[in-house]
């Protein structure tokens, strides 16, 4: 699929699809307007409208978009792209023109950057696995021309490269945990540093035990498959201090000891999304090519009962020399990224953000909208609110004031790894928080957003977006 921006009247367009946008301009057009009266079209927001040889179009079909009412939002107008891509898919369009709009307070850049984007992530189709996907390739998009004053195709091919990023989160949540191991991630970070021309270092589990990371061994031990801890480097801004992205990868969460209940257990396959979006984004800032330095790095296990397992009650030392009482085995998220937390200071980051699916309670507390974020750094917390609110992915803050720290409180070791009943993204951040003290910090906690469950069950590919567009506002 390719996007191009043209400054061709949309009635000349002589492709498959000319594109529409039910506000004034179309309004403009005589036959356009007749036509949605006669179909009583109401134009809301994700509604369409599909008229066949138009007069005075040279397109064989018109789609007319719904954007709601004025002034038009960035939500409707995302909400109709996805509205067109479906339709655009599902009449096996090849070539589609999509007429000028405007939003108000929005530039052509992000105009750009966003429509290739959401069109190339709502066409993506989830891959099966043993299916050799190729026999696919005739019922795809080709070709859309975006009606534009300007002929500065940047934003577009960034926009691409986001979605690109995007569909490598999605694809590698929605792989099972048979296939989508430590060790499959590990080769997948070695495989995009061959492409892009990265720098890539995966830790053993000797190496993470000469390292004293005995806290996130702790949760691989009762697994057969080995533990990895991955960094991957992005150099584009000379010796720069890097902007350290870790992701959570746990690549199936059954909860150990303290084993979950058996419904719905499948979908904690998606408990190393965390890992799946700082790969992706790594993928969309490296195939932008942008003036910044980015590491990712992965610590990626695989939480499992067995005699070997750690039990609750069990006391483990992290690398950083803190000692913690594992009340919960279930609560195995902090203890792989505590580590991490410590081993990321060999980095000097300009800042650390880590992404999670750490709790169920974000999904109680803010459902499957915002994220959760939460920081030691106010105004890290603000950039990437904005950042998520630009990217149309976004996150809420949680505090993290000392009075929750106060409930990892235990008789036995420096803290417990859980903090009770209350607040538990917030006790959850708060562990995190012991281990990040040397550095400006945040935490999103991703478990209601990266990925839908349900009839429509897979990965969504946030927080990809909020990460790459956090990324961009910071690069040179
Ligand atoms: N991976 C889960 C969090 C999760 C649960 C994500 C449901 C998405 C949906 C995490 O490892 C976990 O099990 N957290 C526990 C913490 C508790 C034991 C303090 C939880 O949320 O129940
Ligand atoms: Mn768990
Ligand atoms: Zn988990």
């Amino acid at each position: 699929m390719e996007f191009s921006l043209t400054n061709q009247l949309i009635q000349h367009f002589d492709g498959d699809c000319a594109v529409m946008f039910a506000v004034d301009q179309t309004s403009d057009n005589s036959a356009i307007k007749a036509l949605i009266e006669i179909n009583h079209f109401d134009a809301e927001s994700g509604s369409i409208l599909t008229l066949n040889s138009v007069s005075g179009f040279k397109a064989q079909r018109v789609m007319v978009l719904g954007l709601g009412d004025a002034p038009v939002t960035e939500k409707n107008y995302v909400k109709a792209l996805n509205t067109l891509s479906v339709n655009l898919a599902s009449a096996k369009v090849k070539n589609a023109m999509i007429a000028q709009v405007d939003i108000d307070g929005c530039d052509q850049p992000w105009m750009h950057r966003t429509t290739a984007r959401v069109i190339k992530n709502a066409v993506y189709k989830i891959k099966k696995v043993g299916v050799d996907m190729s026999a696919d390739k005739d019922n795809v998009i080709e070709n859309i021309a975006i009606q534009s004053g300007s002929d500065n195709a940047h934003e577009l091919a960034q926009g691409q490269a986001i979605a690109n990023g995007m569909a490598l989160t999605r694809h590698l949540g929605d792989l099972p945990s048979n296939v989508c191991t430590p060790t499959y991630l590990a080769k997948t970070a070695q495989d995009l540093a061959q492409e892009f021309d990265l720098e890539c270092e995966v830790l053993e589990e000797s190496d993470m035990s000469a390292l004293g990371m005995g806290s996130l061994l702790s949760v691989s031990k009762g697994s057969i498959e080995p533990p990895k801890l991955i960094s991957l480097s992005y150099c584009g801004n000379g010796d720069a201090k890097p902007i350290v992205l870790v992701g959570k990868g746990v690549t199936f969460d059954s909860g150990g000891i303290s084993l979950k209940p058996g419904a719905g257990m499948d979908e904690m396959k998606y408990d190393m999304c965390g890992a799946a979006s700082v790969l992706g984004t790594m993928r969309a800032i490296a195939e932008m090519r942008l003036k910044v330095n980015l590491t990712i790095v992965v610590p990626t296990v695989e939480n499992m009962p067995a005699h070997n397992a750690s039990k609750p009650g069990d006391v483990v030392t992290s690398m950083s020399g803190q000692t913690i009482e594992i009340l919960n085995t279930d609560a195995e998220g902090r203890l792989i990224l505590c580590d991490a937390l410590t081993y990321v200071e060999k980095f000097n980051p300009e800042v650390v953000v880590d992404i999670a699916t750490l709790t169920g309670a974000v999904i109680v507390a803010l459902g499957k909208h915002h994220c959760g974020v939460m920081a030691n750094d106010q105004n890290l917390a603000d950039d990437l609110i904005t950042a998520g609110k630009t990217a149309l992915d976004t996150a809420w803050q949680l505090p993290l004031d000392d009075e929750y720290d106060e409930l990892l409180k235990s008789n036995f070791a420096d803290m417990a790894n859980i903090g009770g009943r209350e607040a538990g993204t917030v006790t959850a951040a708060c562990f995190l928080a012991r281990y990040a003290k040397d550095y400006r910090w945040a935490h999103l906690d991703i478990a209601g957003t990266a990925w839908v469950s349900g009839a429509k069950k897979g990965a969504t590919g946030r927080p990809v977006p909020l990460l790459t567009q956090y990324i961009l506002d910071r690069a040179k």
